[in-house]
């Protein structure tokens, strides 16, 4: 079947299945940006749509998913949820101690959004590969992987999962067919920057890594286009709590420390790291020591494949 039929029929069973307010958390993800377009065929404004911006975006990115949801004629609603986050956050430095609070403190925000909203129903973009059994993944006894999205089953509402049975590429076509713009952003962790700032979770430390993330996604991004590098599968900065001594002009200073991460990878499950010029590296760290001057005086490149590192630092 081809993508537009796929649509017609979503649309149709969506109809059917709801008949009062639902509500939907958008991430700007395909899946819940897929999820969210065809509910709103079928339900129109009844659609509550959901952004809730952890203080863990990207450098500009609330604007840009709330720009491309607004586009798409959805009833879209941005929730500035940082302050609690930081809060819930301060002291927790173990990485799935963090995951944890996360996970749970945005099913938190949700629910106050659900019951303002008065959703009966929960719009989820779960595909299929989420719920298939995967046979015991090695992501699952590493990391809890926790999607900021994934929300708990006792919730008291009917959940309606429009893309259940399909698989990316098939949600990819229905995208294009649906004129959602194609992402060309790479993958992005659920709790997203919370695991890129490792010891205390501050507001200006995960400003430091935002802006170092900023500064290496550009840097690659204009290698790979002068034809330089291929462009890596992804690619990122994390800012450790290791600090070095280090000069400005005659002055002795004391800063952090910034990894770039580069890898290729196909599906994340496995990944090398990868080999970007010296030429490169020298202007990212260059341009992160002066842009984050005073708090971050030393650059260093990550070469761990995974096995036996993970991607992401924590
Ligand atoms: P690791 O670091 O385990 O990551 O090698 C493999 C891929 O998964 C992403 N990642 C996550 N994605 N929630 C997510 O949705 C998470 O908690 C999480 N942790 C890691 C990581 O960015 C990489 O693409």
């Amino acid at each position: 079947m081809d993508a537009s039929m796929l649509i017609d029929e979503a649309v149709e069973i969506l109809k059917s299945q709801i008949d009062d307010t639902a509500i939907i958390a958008c991430s700007g993800g395909i899946d819940s940006t897929v999820a969210a377009v065809l509910a709103n065929k079928a339900i129109g404004n009844l659609l509550h749509c959901v952004y809730v911006d952890t203080g863990f975006m990207r450098k500009d990115e609330t604007e840009e998913v709330r720009e491309m949801l607004t586009e798409l004629g959805l009833n879209l609603k941005v929730v500035d949820a940082s302050e609690r986050f930081f809060k819930h956050l301060e002291g927790v430095t173990e990485p799935e101690h963090k995951r944890k609070v996360i996970g749970e403190q945005f099913i938190r925000v949700f629910e106050e959004e659900q019951v303002s909203s008065g959703a009966k129903y929960l719009v989820q973009g779960t595909i299929a590969p989420d719920w298939i059994e995967s046979g015991g993944g090695e992501r699952d006894v590493i990391k809890s992987h926790h999607n900021v999205g994934g929300l708990p089953d006792d919730v008291d509402l009917v959940i309606v999962e429009p893309l259940r049975e399909f698989y990316k590429d098939e949600v990819r076509d229905m995208a294009a067919v649906l004129d959602i713009p194609s992402s060309n952003r790479q993958p992005f962790p659920g709790p997203g920057l919370a695991v890129r700032v490792l010891g205390d979770l501050t507001r200006e430390r995960t400003e430091a890594c935002r802006e170092a993330c900023a500064i290496v996604e550009e840097e690659l991004e204009a290698a790979a286009e002068a034809g330089l590098i291929e462009i890596p599968w992804q690619y990122f900065a994390a800012l450790l709590p290791v600090s070095s001594v280090g000069v400005h002009g005659d002055a002795r200073v004391y800063g952090e420390t910034v990894v770039v991460r580069a890898v290729r990878s196909i599906d994340g499950m496995s990944a090398r790291y990868s080999e970007i010029p010296h030429d490169v590296l020298q202007k990212i760290s260059t341009r992160i020591t002066n842009t984050l001057k005073g708090h971050v005086n030393r650059v260093v490149y990550d070469i761990t494949h995974k096995p036996p590192g993970t991607i992401e630092w924590e």
